[in-house]
């Protein structure tokens, strides 16, 4: 799989992809949501090829893990050197040396400076999960503010943190009591009627007055739990100063301030964490998917002071895994060494050239993000801004069968979340084929 671009020899899907997927429906989960029928294969940097040799380039990166590129040899190697000489110890009860080198590692790449102690699972979910019971424990609080829009997970208390899609909580009641949603800074569509730059941050004091003046004693509410940029949402990047009057309110009522870097950090927005263009430091970070190239593993890392829970009270049979932990560590390493800079050079080019449409298309409302973190909007028209998801889901499908791999975020933003190993020509074959899907579709 020589070539860096893509190109389908068969229609779509292939015979063989046929079959696999009446296989997967006799025996897979129902529950899953599968945009369009890609049988994967195998994959290399952004390329992915599937089970009848058609080759696409993937901006989604298996939901932004594939920070390194699909199969990464460096990461390969690590894996393979790390399942050769120790598989699994269980963290819970043993000691091993690259779970502490990599808890080291992120504790100082987190920002803000201060000591920092790490707990490590296996998915985004489980890093809400610790931060949710951490919070609990440390305050003695058990009350939550969290924002519409925001996606933390599907366990019970990360699901009761998602404000992202009904399906995701129909028939699942009660979830983790507690939890309050706030509107997040979504600037193309201000509940408040703003604009950013003559703005109060009307949203974020809005927990304040009226939520705290009416309902919720800010005495009782551990943490506010927030996406830095939010993911699932539809690629929302708020302004500085809401992520700032968060900060300022967690502050004055003796609250923790959690973000939920799972989808936005490691490298992906240009800079390690996406909270890093902003100047708050969080209390306790999340981070999971890009973390480890694909291989399992999350971490949840706090103030070293505010982890102060006792033996027995979380733990994971699997967290922290020598493998996954060694791929981590190849991880960052590509990460620091060119990708997080690729990702902002790449990603800079690429929303430049995507700016270009909303003068070029009437449906296209928004385009924003950073880095390679980009959310296109698709609304009826420009000034209505009536959100169009039919179109978006068009969009997606279409860019499919032109060999562009691309999710949908929110009800009705296109998602970009690349490989951090994109190069300019890869970047600018997926702007010609949304383009060109674009202009097919609204012709
Ligand atoms: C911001 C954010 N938090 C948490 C999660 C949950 O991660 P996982 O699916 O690994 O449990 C996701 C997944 O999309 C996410 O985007």
């Amino acid at each position: 799989m020589a070539t860096t671009l893509p190109k389908l020899v068969t229609p779509l899907p292939g015979p063989k992809a046929r079959t696999l997927i009446e296989r997967d429906a006799q025996f897979i989960s129902p529950s899953y949501t599968r945009s369009y029928p890609l049988v994967v294969a195998s994959g290399q940097g952004a390329i992915v090829e599937d089970v009848d040799g058609n080759r696409f380039l993937d901006c989604s990166a298996g939901i932004a893990v594939v920070a390194t590129g699909h199969c990464h040899p460096k990461v390969v190697e690590a894996i393979q050197r790390q399942a050769a000489r120790l598989i699994h110890m269980s963290g819970t009860d043993f000691y091993y040396e690259n779970m502490v080198d990599l808890a080291q590692k992120l504790a100082s790449l987190t920002p803000g400076g201060v000591p920092r102690k790490v707990y490590f699972g296996n998915s985004g979910t489980e890093a809400i999960e610790a931060a949710i019971k951490l919070a609990r424990y440390h305050t003695g609080r058990k009350q939550f503010v969290a924002f519409f829009g925001a996606f933390h997970g599907r366990t019970m208390g990360s699901l009761a943190l998602t404000g992202s899609k009904n399906t995701q909580k129909k028939n699942f009641f009660p979830l983790m009591p507690g939890v309050h949603h706030v509107p997040y800074a979504d600037c193309y569509r201000c509940p408040y009627g703003k604009k950013v730059e003559t703005c109060a941050v009307e949203c974020a004091k809005a927990i304040e007055d009226p939520l705290f003046r009416t309902i919720l004693p800010p005495e009782e509410v551990a943490a506010i739990v927030v996406e830095p940029i939010q993911g699932e949402g539809g690629y929302l990047v708020p302004p500085k100063k809401f992520l700032d009057e968060l900060r300022r309110i967690a502050d004055q009522h003796g609250i923790l301030l959690i973000f939920d870097e799972v989808q936005c950090g490691m490298g992906r927005t240009g800079k390690m964490f996406a909270s890093e263009h902003f100047d708050a430091v969080p209390d306790i970070v999340a981070l999971a998917k890009g973390i480890a190239s694909g291989l399992p593993l999350s971490a949840t890392i706090a103030r070293a002071e505010i982890m102060d829970w006792k033996p027995g009270a979380h733990a994971s049979t699997f967290g922290g895994n020598p493998v996954a932990v060694a791929a981590s560590l190849a991880t960052i390493e590509l990460l620091e060494q060119e990708l997080i800079a690729n990702a902002a050079t790449v990603g800079a080019h690429m929303k430049a050239r995507l700016s270009e449409f909303p003068q070029r298309f009437a449906n296209v409302g928004d385009v924003r993000g950073l880095g390679l973190m980009i959310g296109i909007e698709l609304v009826k028209d420009q000034a209505s801004k009536e959100r169009t998801p039919e179109l978006r889901d068009r969009l997606v499908q279409m860019c499919f069968e032109r060999g562009l791999l691309v999710l949908g975020a929110g009800p009705n933003t296109l998602r970009l979340s690349p490989p951090l190993v994109l190069t300019t020509e890869q970047a600018d074959c997926a702007v010609d084929i949304i383009a060109e899907c674009l202009q097919t579709a609204t012709r």
